[in-house]
């Protein structure tokens, strides 16, 4: 093998399409998954890969500064890319401290036994790439409510002029993007202090297939599917900005590879919905897919207290990183939507799995907390 780089948080949503990519795309290079699998990581969710040479999965704690240490020195590791995290912010509005020890120390810990090792051998060749979020750029008005959905682009958003760039001032709103932002600025310290080669990327909100279904998308298929309420915070007028999965992936597979170290890079599909209009069309979607009259389960819409601190919109500007490194997003959203909505409620066994036992447990009392 080639060389051997760590995905943490491999076993999540987002990381086991990362994790997918690089086995499949890179057969010369060793893949680690490394994951404590909390209720949101599953093994399942690389099931295709689980026997490839190139991948092995190790169960840990990225908080365990000594075991995390030992990994990456007995396998000799080159490169980093970290998405473990803590990343529902409902939970985190509830359980602020776990997001501060597994975000911003648990960051803290994978950086400095990254940098026990790699400093004394030099920092050629070797790479801490940490995936984050734009919720760090905190939240945009919404200067033209009456916008068409996902019809954004570069000089002004369906739903307000302004975007969030690289340069956007931090702001983080929730515990979630507060420990996020914290995170974002732990990276940057070892970059500019020790000169480790460090990768930054702010990215919008992700969708597609082996999302944890406490995240909008996801539930909200389950619950139409079994005609269960559909809780809508607020009045359902807060914007997302909406990305294919794969797509994120093959971005950080790009930035990784090809990215200017010690920068960061937002990535985003200038595709702003209203959660209103977006959970209109997953029920249109849903509908018809199951074979019912498209629309019939809109009376399922039930709208109940706002989330606190309720980001009103996100919109991200990636033309940095389709200017520098050429990454455009593949999918167009109807596309992606219709995929996505096909793959669970084609994988309901995969839903039931990672519903049951200790996330039933969260999940009740999340909404008694609310
Ligand atoms: P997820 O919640 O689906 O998965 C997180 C993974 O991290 C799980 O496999 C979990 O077991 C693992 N993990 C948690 N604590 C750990 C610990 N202490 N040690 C080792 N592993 C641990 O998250 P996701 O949605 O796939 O997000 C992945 C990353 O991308 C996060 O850093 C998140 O902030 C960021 N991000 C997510 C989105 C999104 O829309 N989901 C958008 C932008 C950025
Ligand atoms: O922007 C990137 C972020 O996107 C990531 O950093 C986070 O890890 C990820 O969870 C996501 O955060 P959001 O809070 O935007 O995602 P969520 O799916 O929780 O909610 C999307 C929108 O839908 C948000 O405005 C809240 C609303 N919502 C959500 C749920 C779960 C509802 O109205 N009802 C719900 O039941």
């Amino acid at each position: 093998m080639k060389e051997t780089i760590i995905v943490t948080g491999g076993a999540g949503f987002i990381g086991s399409h990362v994790v997918r990519l690089l086995v499949n795309k890179y057969p010369h290079t060793r893949i680690i998954n490394l994951d404590k699998l909390t209720y949101a990581g599953n093994l399942e969710n690389l099931k295709d890969i689980e026997d490839r040479p190139n991948y092995s999965f190790i169960k840990a704690d990225i908080c365990d500064y000594e075991r995390v240490k030992d990994i990456i020195s007995s396998n000799g590791v080159t490169g980093i890319i970290h998405l473990a995290a803590e990343s529902h912010v409902d939970r985190s509005i509830l359980d602020p401290f776990t997001f501060a020890k597994t975000n911003v120390l648990g960051t803290l810990t994978l950086l400095q036994a990254a940098r026990e090792y790699w400093e004394p051998q030099g920092w050629e060749g070797k790479r801490f790439y940490h995936i984050s979020t734009d919720e760090v750029y905190g939240a945009l008005e919404l200067t033209r409510p009456e916008g068409v959905p996902g019809s954004g682009e570069s000089g002004g958003g369906p739903y307000g002029d302004d975007f969030f760039t690289e340069e956007t001032r931090y702001q983080p709103h929730s515990p979630y993007s507060a420990a996020k932002a914290s995170s974002d600025h732990f990276v940057r310290a070892y970059h500019d202090t020790y000169g480790m080669p460090t990768l930054v990327t702010n990215c919008s909100n992700n969708y597609g297939p082996f999302q944890f279904p406490e995240k909008l998308i996801p539930l909200f298929i389950n619950n139409i599917r079994h005609r269960k309420p559909l809780p809508v915070y607020g009045k359902g007028e807060n914007v997302r900005d909406w990305l294919y999965v794969e797509d994120h992936a093959r971005a950080i597979d790009l930035i990784f590879h090809e990215g200017k170290v010690g920068t960061t890079y937002n990535i985003g599909g200038f595709n702003e919905w209203k959660n209103i209009d977006l959970i209109k069309v997953l029920i249109k979607v849903t509908d018809r897919l199951l074979g019912r009259p498209e629309g019939e389960d809109e009376d399922l819409i039930t709208y109940v207290t706002d989330r606190k601190g309720h980001d009103l919109r996100y919109a991200i500007d990636s033309t940095k990183l389709k200017e520098e490194l050429g990454w455009e997003p593949s999918l167009q959203f109807e596309e992606g939507i219709e995929k996505t909505v096909r793959w669970y409620l084609d994988h309901q066994d995969w839903l039931d799995n990672v519903t049951s036992g200790d996330y039933l447990k969260y999940y009740e009392n999340m909404y008694k907390g609310r």
